[in-house]
């Protein structure tokens, strides 16, 4: 097979490097570093590309802030997955006016999901008229360049053209964390779930080298990270577009042979591409987490069509079979949406009974957003509002029973937990998370912070184990 993705030449990384070196050269004759705060909204694929923005901030001179009192360049990095989201974005985006009142020289960007979609665009062009920059998420790599010419010229720069996306490597990164970390390993989305309006904003499915994310991964391992999270919005679809047979087990598996005592999870993957190959190689990698988030949206067959998942009930529950089947103990999480336009509080009740026969660990339950440019907006929607609200509210019930019933089953198990960090209760000092990425609190010295445990589990709650070190 061809390779199709494109990458962007090292010439123009380098480019990117060198308006870094002039605006920090700049910056080193302020009396003291500027201040940078870059906000983050939605999924880990953002809080990945946060780092990045973090990472090009430093280069360029800027110090990082926790709070966007006083910055100099404040980058909000933005959700469109559901309209709640995006509110809050504008909330906030329209109260930065009264800082930059107070300091005119202050630079405001907007990235991320919502600058790419035209009707916001626009309503940031003529009504947000302190947002001096905005870019998509494909353009995140030029954000050094995009910087210096509103820094220079002062004039508001939009780059927010529809685009495919490429893959752009030796982007400096800043991590947040010093045990947990994100490795994208493919960016954008083939998939047009009809509710969604990722595949718009991030453009086409398209895969990082396997040698450039191993290595990565094994510089991670190298400098003690303990938790290592592969990130891509469908990761089953990873080597689609590249040469020498690669995919997803393919890889997992040449990232569970780096050495290190670390683990290795993997974020999103779509059950239509969820294969016996996989469950296989999680079940025989002792570095991959007995974990999988994969999201079934609804347990209806008609609605699932309407969503375009290209799966059944049936074979949802075929995959989940097979699953338990190679490691029983796995922890299995979904996502949901109620409400669906179309969808009737009968075939709501599909969804309820998967639920119940499946028993998640836990849920990210969602009430049905319409997205302007995806084709479910256009569907006719004439279920009440309160009707989905009360389905919702049923299942948000169920899964609460559930995901408390799985709990109590931990008591009086001891099970290997990384120590993560420092707890918020006195009598609870640390926190932990369980190999298949359950929450536990329990006490101890914060010396253990980064070191995996033995955790004897003797109290729960819905949301959380509680357990005592062994
Ligand atoms: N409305 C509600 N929920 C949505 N999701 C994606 N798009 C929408 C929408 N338009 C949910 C899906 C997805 C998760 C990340 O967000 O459940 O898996
Ligand atoms: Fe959206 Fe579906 Fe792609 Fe997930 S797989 S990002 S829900 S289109």
């Amino acid at each position: 097979m061809k390779r199709t993705t494109p990458v962007i030449p090292a010439e123009d990384i380098q480019r990117q490097k060198e308006y870094c070196a002039q605006l920090r050269a700049l910056n080193s004759r302020l009396p003291s570093p500027p201040l940078a705060y870059v906000d983050t909204y939605g999924c880990q694929q953002n809080e990945a590309d946060s780092e990045l923005l973090r990472g090009m901030l430093c280069e360029m001179g800027y110090e990082i802030a926790d709070t966007d009192r006083g910055a100099d360049v404040i980058v909000i990095n933005t959700c469109a997955i559901r309209e709640h989201a995006e509110q809050r974005v504008f909330g906030n985006v329209g109260a930065l006016v009264h800082g930059k009142r107070k300091n005119p020289n202050q630079v405001i960007c907007l990235c991320g999901c919502m600058a790419q979609e035209p009707h916001v665009a626009n309503r940031l062009r003529q009504s947000y008229r302190h947002v001096d920059l905005v870019f998509g998420p494909q353009q995140l790599w030029r954000f050094p360049e995009l910087l210096r010419r509103v820094a220079l010229r002062r004039g508001r720069v939009f780059e927010t053209e529809r685009d495919d996306g490429a893959i752009a490597e030796g982007l400096p990164v800043r991590r947040s964390g010093k045990l947990k970390a994100w490795v994208s390993i493919m960016y954008g989305c083939n998939n047009f779930c009809s509710y969604c309006i990722v595949p718009y904003t991030r453009g086409r499915e398209r895969s990082r080298e396997p040698d450039i994310i191993l290595r990565e991964i094994e510089g991670l391992a190298a400098q003690g990270y303990k938790d290592i999270t592969l990130l891509g919005q469908n990761v089953n679809s990873y080597g689609k577009d590249l040469e020498g047979g690669w995919d997803f087990p393919r890889l997992l598996e040449a990232a569970n042979a780096v050495p290190g005592e670390f683990l290795l999870r993997f974020m999103t993957s779509h059950p239509k591409d969820a294969t016996d190959r996989l469950f296989d190689v999680m079940a025989r990698c002792e570095k991959v987490a007995p974990a999988i988030h994969l999201p079934f949206q609804s347990g209806n067959d008609r609605v699932l069509g309407a969503m375009n998942r290209r799966y059944t009930r049936g074979q949802y529950l075929e995959k989940v079979a097979a699953l338990r089947g190679r490691i029983p103990d796995v922890v299995l999480t979904s996502d949901v949406i109620v409400g669906f336009p179309g969808e009737t509080t009968p075939e709501f009740e599909d969804t309820l009974s998967l639920i119940e026969e499946v028993r998640f660990d836990a849920l990210f339950t969602f009430i049905y957003s319409p997205r302007k440019g995806t084709p479910a907006a256009e569907l006719p929607d004439p279920q009440p509002r309160g009707e989905k609200s009360a389905n919702f509210d049923r299942l948000v019930e169920a899964q609460n029973r559930i995901s408390l019933e799985k709990h109590r089953a931990y008591i009086g198990s001891v099970r290997r937990c990384l120590i993560d960090g420092a707890g918020e209760d006195p009598r609870s000092s640390l926190t932990a998370r369980t190999a298949g990425g359950r929450l536990v609190h329990l006490d101890g010295d914060p010396a253990l912070i980064g070191r995996f445990a033995d955790v004897r589990i003797t109290d729960c709650s819905t949301w959380a184990l509680f357990g005592e070190l062994v």
